[in-house]
């Protein structure tokens, strides 16, 4: 899910995309209506696109439109809609929620119908950001000529600093003022614009509708704040692997990987428990022992990379030094159950001297998925990055830098390989959102339903809730034993009864509830 750019998405990566792929949407053939109007589209779904103002404080700018996928509850009648967001920024609703269904409503119960509501800018919602045009074609030829960020010397540094700021100002020519309006914010106004419209094609007043929600990373982001803004007409709100929502909107993107290295750490743990079942292990092994044959492979790897020569194994010859690794790790830590032991197996092959896995399409590393993950959306994703921000990080280089050095020792493992340009493509773009979409403060708030934020004991890719809950009353945090970025990543009764329970009687479990799961990333065949 992430591109060789290392243009960073947090989400529920990887789960569902591959799934939902093949489905060639054409939202296009949708109508697009001021009233909510539902057509049958992929089989078991409905389909709808709403007009929405540009700016709901300013009707005269314009309009746009907000794509909407329904999965109607299998349990009618439904107790109502469930608004559900993957993160990203930049990650399609529509498209997870093709590939989700399954897992969704294992978790949160058939109760509720499931609605994506594809946020802003982002893949079948308006307006576009695509600053090279609707085909991918331009834009991969461009991703593609500029090359991977570099910041390992000076000189490379400079070198991304010129080249995000190029292309800040290229979207700048090309983009209409519309762009203004791709924010986190005008999203939350939209949920709420739909939940009004549900309620009066149901006949039911529109002034008071709640909005229910499940935000996944980013998604949370967004849950906070709908909370921030609009309070009291918060419903059931799910927010699954929590984001510090300061440090989106003031800060500088550094405070995700608080559990990083702890997330890395289990793979150790796990795979010395494992035994032989990891490809890691050998006869003896302890954690400690694994760990420090990975950190000294990582070590040697700076100084005498790997190459992959055998055209059985590889498409082209690659050369992989330490950033092949340190990347695959942080992927491997979205899902430890799905690919700890495919991480493992790379490790034991490359410590023999065998790089050949990082250079096939299966890899799990940088490289192949490059060309999936542009085709979530980059562009929407940036945008409504930038902004939230609006370029309250100085996007200086040296700023940059310090940054960098910040991450990395956060985050031993793959801080560097967070650290990157996402921040510095802020630099030079000149739009910025109507005065009714910035957020210029986060408060203290009661929300009408108190929040029920949830995660895995570790969460190497954001872990904010202890943070998080105090500032939205009544609010409690539950988690669950796994290691992984949202609860997706295993499976739990506790957690399932909890959050049914939550979402069809209101009733919160205790504060700090952790669950057991069946978390096992080296699992017996
Ligand atoms: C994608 O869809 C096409 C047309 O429906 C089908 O022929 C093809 O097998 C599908 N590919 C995958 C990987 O599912
Ligand atoms: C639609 O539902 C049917 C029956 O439950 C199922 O077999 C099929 O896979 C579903 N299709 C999609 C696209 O979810
Ligand atoms: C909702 O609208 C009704 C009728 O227009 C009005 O009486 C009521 O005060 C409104 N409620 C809110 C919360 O604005
Ligand atoms: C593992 O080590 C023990 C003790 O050194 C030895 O008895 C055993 O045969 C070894 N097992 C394997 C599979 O090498
Ligand atoms: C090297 O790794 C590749 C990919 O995992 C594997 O297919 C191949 O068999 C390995 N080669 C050797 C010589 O072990
Ligand atoms: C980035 O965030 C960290 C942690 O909040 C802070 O220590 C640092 O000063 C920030 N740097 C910049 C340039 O904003
Ligand atoms: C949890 O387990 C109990 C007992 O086996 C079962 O009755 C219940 O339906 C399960 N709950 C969920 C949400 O699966």
């Amino acid at each position: 899910m992430i591109a060789r750019s290392s243009v960073v998405l947090f989400a529920l990566a990887a789960l569902a995309l591959s799934q939902a792929d093949n489905t060639s949407l054409t939202f296009d053939q949708i109508p697009i209506s001021k009233d909510l109007h539902y057509v049958p589209c992929f089989q078991n779904f409905t389909c709808a696109r709403m007009e929405v103002p540009l700016d709901y404080k300013d009707p005269k700018v314009g309009n746009t439109h907000v794509a909407l996928l329904k999965w109607p509850a299998p349990k009618q009648p439904a107790l109502g809609d469930l608004i559900f967001n993957p993160g990203g920024p930049g990650y399609s609703a529509v498209d997870e929620l093709l590939g989700l269904t399954g897992p969704l409503s294992r978790l949160l119960g058939e109760r509720y119908n499931i609605v994506a509501l594809e946020p802003r800018g982002i893949q079948y919602s308006g307006p576009s950001v695509h600053c090279f045009g609707e085909s991918d074609e331009l834009g991969l030829t461009y991703l593609t000529s500029r090359g991977p960020a570099g910041w390992t010397d000076h000189p490379q540094r400079a070198k991304t600093f010129e080249t995000t700021g190029a292309f800040g100002s290229w979207c700048s020519n090309v983009l209409s003022e519309t762009a203004n309006y791709v924010n986190t914010p005008a999203v939350a106004a939209d949920m709420l614009h739909y939940s009004e419209l549900l309620a009066k094609s149901q006949g039911k007043p529109c002034n008071d509708t709640k909005v229910n929600l499940y935000g996944n990373s980013y998604g949370t982001t967004l849950g906070m704040t709908f909370a921030q803004l609009y309070p009291d007409r918060v419903g059931h709100f799910i927010l699954d692997a929590v984001v510090d929502i300061e440090d989106h909107y003031f800060g500088n993107w550094s405070q995700n990987l608080l559990q990083g290295d702890e997330a890395v750490n289990d793979l150790f743990t796990s795979c010395a428990a494992a035994g032989p079942r990891c490809a890691l292990y050998q006869n003896g092994s302890t954690a400690e022992s694994i760990k420090k044959r990975v950190d000294d492979l990582l070590l040697r790897l700076v100084d005498a990379p790997i190459s992959a020569t055998n055209p059985k194994e590889v498409l082209l010859p690659i050369t992989v030094d330490d950033k092949p690794l340190r990347s695959a790790m942080r992927n491997a830590v979205y899902n430890p159950s799905a690919y700890f032991a495919p991480l493992a197996q790379q490790i034991a092959e490359l410590e023999r001297g065998n790089a050949s896995s990082f250079g096939t399409p299966i890899n799990i590393g940088e490289g192949g998925d490059s060309e999936s993950s542009f085709a979530t959306d980059i562009y929407g994703g940036i945008f409504t990055r930038c902004l939230d921000n609006q370029k309250r990080f100085p996007g200086t280089l040296e700023a940059m830098e310090d940054l960098f050095v910040y991450n990395k020792q956060l985050s031993t493992y793959f801080g560097e390989s967070w650290a990157n340009e996402n921040l510095l493509e802020c630099r030079n773009i000149r739009f910025t959102p109507p005065v009714s979409q910035r957020i210029d403060k986060i408060s203290k708030v009661k929300t009408n339903t108190p929040i029920l934020f949830t995660d895995n004991t570790i969460d190497g890719l954001s872990s904010s809730y202890h943070k998080m809950s105090p500032l939205f009353e009544g609010s409690v945090v539950m988690l669950q034993k796994a290691n992984g970025h949202g609860l997706l990543v295993a499976r739990s009764n506790c957690t399932e009864t909890n959050l049914q329970q939550y979402l069809e009687t209101g009733k919160l479990p205790p504060h700090n509830t952790i669950c057991d799961t069946d978390y096992q990333p080296f699992p017996e065949v």
